[in-house]
């Protein structure tokens, strides 16, 4: 199933990324600038975010299968926060972080979810 999400709002980076959700999980077309956790809503997919997406916990991590060159860079504060996890996946990504570019990304819901709170 594909799902087409809103408008993007900022010209800086037009298009879209098609975020599919590993495991028969559905796809969605995320416009350029919004996150992976927007993707997940766009496509339906519940993903916690306890934090409301503010980088203060870890309930929004997800394993970025292929396509990372399609997300953002990492910030310090994400990677201090996911620092606080030992034993996460090599692509681990907190999903209220990761933005969109142009292309495929493809990511898997963690089958245990982080949690710290
Ligand atoms: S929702 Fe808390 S870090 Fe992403």
């Amino acid at each position: 199933m594909r799902i087409v999400g809103p408008e993007p709002t900022s010209g800086a980076d037009v298009g879209e990324c098609l975020v599919v959700f590993a495991d028969g999980g559905p796809e969605a077309l995320a416009p350029a600038g919004h996150t992976l956790l927007d993707a997940a809503r766009i496509a339906g997919v519940a993903l916690p975010h306890a934090c409301l997406g503010n980088c203060a916990c870890l309930s929004c991590c997800v394993e970025v299968v292929s396509g990372g060159g399609f997300l953002s860079r990492m910030e310090q504060p994400e990677r201090d926060r996911l620092d606080t996890a030992p034993g996460l996946p090599r692509g681990a990504r907190l999903a209220c972080q990761a933005l969109v570019r142009p292309g495929r990304v493809v990511v898997r819901r963690l089958e245990q979810p982080v949690r710290e709170w």
